[in-house]
This record gives structure tokens, sequence and C-alpha cells, in this order.
């Protein structure tokens, strides 16, 4: 499985404030189809819990901070986002779970798919199932 990874994002800094970009697939893995966020996220909630077939993500910490838990079933990887010119690339097939969101925080996640309930896996044992199906019973 190809593994989740921070990508840097141009930073252009400036006495006025920072800007930050991305461009069509230049700084990211795909062609973005979606932009979408969550703010006004009480303390203490948990958010995401699902895997996705084909949709890939770049998640970012538009403000504020939250935690983001990525499992192949198998292995688990922990990131802390708490800077917006940093992303966190999530290909395919990965079971994400979001918390520990700061007060304020808003979470953007650029998609390379439009909104399609038929790619999520909600979940957890068919989530293991169908990664068993896809990379064998040691799953
Ligand atoms: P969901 O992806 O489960 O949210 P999160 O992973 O942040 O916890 O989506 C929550 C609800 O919003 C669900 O009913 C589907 C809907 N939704 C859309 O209609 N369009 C979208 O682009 C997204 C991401 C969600």
């Amino acid at each position: 499985m190809e593994l989740p990874r921070i990508i840097e994002l141009p930073k252009i800094e400036d006495y006025r404030g920072n800007l930050t970009f991305v461009q069509n697939c230049d700084q990211i893995p795909f062609d973005i189809a979606r932009v979408y966020w969550t703010y006004d996220v009480p303390g203490g909630v948990v958010r995401g819990s699902h895997a996705h077939k084909e949709n890939e993500s770049l998640i970012v910490a538009a403000s504020g901070s939250f935690d983001v838990i990525l499992s192949d079933g198998i292995r688990e990887y922990k990131f802390s986002l708490n800077r917006s010119y940093r992303g966190l690339y999530v290909p395919v097939n990965y079971w994400r779970t979001l918390d520990n969101f700061s007060s304020g925080s808003v979470c953007m996640v650029l998609s390379s798919k439009p909104y399609s309930e038929d790619d999520y896996i909600r979940d957890y044992d068919e989530y293991l199932e169908y990664m068993r199906n896809l990379y064998g019973k040691d799953y």
C-alpha cells in the first residue's frame, strides 16, 4: 500500500500575512475534484471513522490543530496537524479517524473524487474483510 505522508506546501511569507496554495496536481499527487471543510467542531468529538476505496485526500489544518489516525488494519499512523502550509496525503484504503480538535479549528480536505457514499466503508469489520479480499488472509 502507498504510505500516507506529510506534504509541505508552498508558503509565501509576507508581513501582511502568509499565503499557501495548491494548484491542480502541482503540489499533490491527484487532481482536485472537491474541497470540503469541517468547523465548529465541539471539543472531544471524533470524526471520520471510515475508509475510501477510490478517493484520495489531502487533509490540512487550515486553522488550529487536530490529530489524524490512519490504519491499514495492521499498522497505525498518527499525525498531529497544526500548520496550514502542511498537508497530510491520505492514499486510498486507509481507515481514518480524526480527533483532538482544538477550539476554532478548521479541517480542510482536498479530494480526488466528487462525493459518493458508495466510495465509503463505514463499518470496521467490513473494512477488514475488504482489505483481506484485496491483500490476502493475513488481514
Ligand atoms: P463524513 O464524510 O462522514 O464526515 P467526517 O468524515 O468529517 O466525519 O460526512 C458527514 C456527512 O456529510 C455525511 O452525511 C455525508 C455528507 N457529505 C456530503 O454530502 N458531501 C461531502 O463532500 C462530504 C465530505 C460529506
